[in-house]
């Protein structure tokens, strides 16, 4: 994919796609419910399908049309054994979610992924998971898939996580459905909380306190209506385009904006950024709203602490809008970047650098000195659907042409993305 520099402001409406991490938990609370449950706007990118096939190959029978998806959910133990290896594709979330629900069953399973899946690690559910007598293993012994897990009877842990990991506590959580007593997990700072309002939707009885929520077993899980508000990390994109292009002025409805998941738009208040907000609804306990963005002007900040889980997807954008933005910012605590589906702090490093970007790695994030004028380059997405999109908006400020390399595997997460970004160029 070729992208020039942009002469025009970019102007339009956008509905971006649905909210990947609820789309992945529909499907899969909407199993373990008993009854029919109708999702709508839900997310049809490769990694919430590859979910959808596992669970298929499960017994579960799910239609989709577009982005409408109905699950006939079995109840709690309604699952059947799967004739073959349950294939996760690129996605973490299905193959750490997963594993928690498939320790809890009575029969065995494999899991496996593709080759960035292989390298992710997965001893952080399979630690937590064990301590609950679940067996689980990596194949190999390397803490990485393939996943074999046996059938086990379930107890009940207080889990004192050493990451604050939305992926590791809703393992914990959903083996915890299955387990003889309570479940709690405690995280250093709030994760996304997607699992806690969905289970609590299905009429699971949850209890959250700061950063500990604990879940009864065995829950009598009943089907419900979702309405999947639009992800705030594909808005992300677009948040920073309209923030650095001259005259732009993008309206991005229906955004979800729960506060687990809204960091972008602290860091653009940081910056001294504003960004309109109207139309403010909550469903099933998510909140979205309509953004207004228009194009400002912009200083460094600092990015650290508890903001961390609340951004760390747009991270890699939110390193371009620094590039753009007058003085330094530094983005710290964010050692987690290295283990996404790409290492994103030698990616962005690079790619920035590529584009005469003064930008410089750290253990835990990075040092940007924004405000030179960036040029267009090749650009390796190492197959990461967020590194494709980072550097696509990047391009429209870089002077010249930029090569994005491998760029369609924006279908991750974002399958119109190139659409939506030359609806806003017309
Ligand atoms: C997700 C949690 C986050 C996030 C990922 C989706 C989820 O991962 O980066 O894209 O849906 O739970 P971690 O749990 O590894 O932080």
């Amino acid at each position: 994919m070729i992208i020039r520099s942009i002469k025009q402001p970019l102007r339009g409406a956008i509905q971006v796609p649905g909210d990947k991490s609820i789309s992945h938990r529909s499907v899969m609370i909407g199993s373990l419910a008993n009854g029919t449950t109708h999702v709508s706007g839900f997310l049809a990118g490769a990694d919430c399908l590859s979910t959808i096939e596992c669970f298929r190959a499960m017994g579960i029978e799910i239609v989709r049309s577009g982005t409408d998806v109905t699950i006939h959910g079995k109840g709690l133990h309604g699952l059947q054994a799967p004739s073959g290896t349950l294939d996760c594709g690129n996605s973490g979330t299905t193959m750490r979610l997963l594993s928690g629900i498939l320790a809890g069953q009575r029969f065995p399973a494999r899991l496996t992924g593709d080759a960035s899946l292989q390298t992710r690690p997965m001893r952080r559910v399979i630690d937590p998971l064990s301590s609950m007598h679940a067996q689980i293993a990596s194949e190999t012994g390397n803490g990485c898939a393939p996943l074999s897990i046996k059938p086990a009877d379930l107890h009940g842990i207080r889990y004192q996580s050493p990451v604050a990991s939305a992926q590791v506590k809703s393992c914990v959580l959903l083996a915890g459905l299955y387990a003889d007593t309570e479940t709690s997990v405690t995280e250093p700072a709030l994760s996304r909380n997607h699992t806690e309002l969905m289970l609590q939707g299905f009429g699971a009885q949850l209890c959250a306190e700061g950063t500990t929520v604990t879940v009864l077993p065995e829950p009598d899980l009943a089907a419900a209506e979702i309405t999947v508000p639009g992800d705030i990390s594909s808005a992300a994109y677009f948040i920073t385009a309209g923030l650095m292009v001259p005259g732009s002025e993008i309206l991005l409805t229906n955004v979800g904006i729960n506060p687990t998941r809204d960091g972008i738009l602290e860091v653009v208040r940081m910056m001294g950024g504003r960004i309109g907000m109207e139309n403010i609804r909550t469903s099933g306990g998510e909140t979205s709203a309509d953004l207004l963005i228009t194009h400002q002007s912009l200083h460094g900040c600092t990015i650290g602490g508890p903001l961390i889980p609340r951004l760390i997807d747009e991270l890699p954008v939110i390193a371009v809008l620094a590039a753009f933005a007058d003085g330094t910012t530094v983005i710290r605590d964010a050692q987690e970047l290295k283990v996404k589906e790409s290492n994103r702090i030698d990616l962005v490093v690079n790619m920035l650098r590529t584009m005469g970007a003064d930008i410089i790695p750290t253990d835990d994030g990075m040092i940007i000195n924004g405000g030179k004028p960036l040029h267009g380059g090749v650009i390796e997405t190492n197959l990461d659907h967020r590194m494709a999109m980072s550097a696509a908006v990047a391009a429209l400020i870089a002077e010249g042409e930029t090569e994005i390399r491998n760029s369609d595997c924006v279908l991750i997460s974002y399958p119109d993305f190139y659409e939506d970004l030359k609806k806003l160029r017309a």
